[in-house]
């Protein structure tokens, strides 16, 4: 991990050799979104020119120089993933409120900064001879999705976006409903791609089966799938796949150290060892690297 002067903070640096940085990054906006959903803009300018989508920020959630006094009521970073790049200098994360950490980061004024540790792990692969991706997203995990649609965009592929969540407000973006039986998400269709969403309260449908249903559009070669969400989702898509198409996925899990150190986040893997750590071998993976029985059960 490289540390650069200007982004010193107190306590010794983690160790990894990812590539990451250890640094105190400003808030520049910080924005309560509808249902407990919120965003913050932080100055990372040394985040991102390394970044790549699917990999997150760790993060600490009180003030940078409590990290040198604990105990505190959230006494581990918390992982989120990497929202969206406003080169040079910014970097989104966009967040569900769910507990001790959430909340305080939620209380964070404009002009706070944040002790964070990134860009950390691995992120989505993405061949520029890409002809058509499908990316699947349920809920939360369309946080990290203005990033990956927009490095897919970028090779001229067709990016195709299926967005499902049990009701309308359980995304950290804006649903347009123009006409019955439509339904739009403008911020992630200004992006260049062609979005899908489909709340099972209204529309009456996973999401998973609209992929399945749209499965016929893609070629035989330079197809990919990209899948970030529920667990189960994500299963019943590695499922229907099988072979045919390249599907990776997005996991999450419960992390301590973030750094591959601790293996408190490992998930069950089909590989030699039998297991990965979330936090650095993925949390991007290849859908056929999953134990998906292991996993689910
Ligand atoms: C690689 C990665 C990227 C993530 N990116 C995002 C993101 O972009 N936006 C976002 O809203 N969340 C994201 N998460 C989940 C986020 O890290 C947790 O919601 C957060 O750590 C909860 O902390 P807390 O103190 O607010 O809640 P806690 O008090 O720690 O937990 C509150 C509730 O949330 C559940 N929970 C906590 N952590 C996780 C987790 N890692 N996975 C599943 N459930 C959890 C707990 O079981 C509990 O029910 C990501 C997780 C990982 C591993
Ligand atoms: S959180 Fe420590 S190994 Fe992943």
């Amino acid at each position: 991990m490289t540390h650069p002067e200007d982004a010193s903070p107190p306590g010794p640096p983690p160790s990894s050799g990812s590539g990451a940085l250890r640094l105190q990054a400003r808030i520049l906006e910080s924005e309560s979104l509808p249902a407990a959903h919120h965003r913050l803009l932080l100055r990372a300018p040394q985040i991102v020119p390394r970044a790549q989508p699917g990999q997150f920020l760790h993060i600490w959630c009180h003030p940078p120089d409590e990290i040198e006094r604990p105990p505190c009521a959230a006494i581990l970073r918390r992982p989120y993933s990497i929202a969206r790049l406003v080169p040079p200098e910014e970097v989104e994360i966009l967040f569900r409120v769910r507990g001790t950490g959430g909340r305080l980061l939620a209380a964070k004024a404009v002009g706070d900064s944040l002790d964070v540790i990134g860009p950390l792990g691995r992120g989505f692969s993405i061949s520029p001879d890409l002809r058509v991706a499908i990316v699947v997203a349920g809920g939360v995990g369309l946080a990290p999705a203005p990033f990956l649609v927009g490095r897919l965009v970028e090779t001229r592929a067709r990016v195709i976006l299926l967005a499902g969540a049990e009701t309308d407000d359980k995304i950290p973006f804006r649903v347009d409903r123009p006409r019955p039986g439509r339904a739009t998400l403008p911020d992630l269709e200004a992006l260049g791609a062609e979005v899908t969403f489909a709340s099972e309260s209204v529309e009456g449908i996973l999401i998973t089966a609209v992929a399945e249903a749209r499965f016929g559009e893609l070629p035989e070669e330079n197809a990919a799938m990209f899948a970030i969400g529920p667990r189960a989702m994500l299963r019943r898509l590695a499922e229907v796949t099988g072979t045919h198409i390249p599907l990776q996925v997005s996991l999450e899990e419960r992390m301590a150290c973030g750094l591959g150190a601790c293996r408190s986040c490992v998930v069950p893997t089909t590989g030699q060892s039998g297991y990965q750590t979330v936090c650095r071998d993925g949390p991007v993976f290849d859908a056929s690297e999953i134990d998906w029985e292991r996993l689910t059960s």
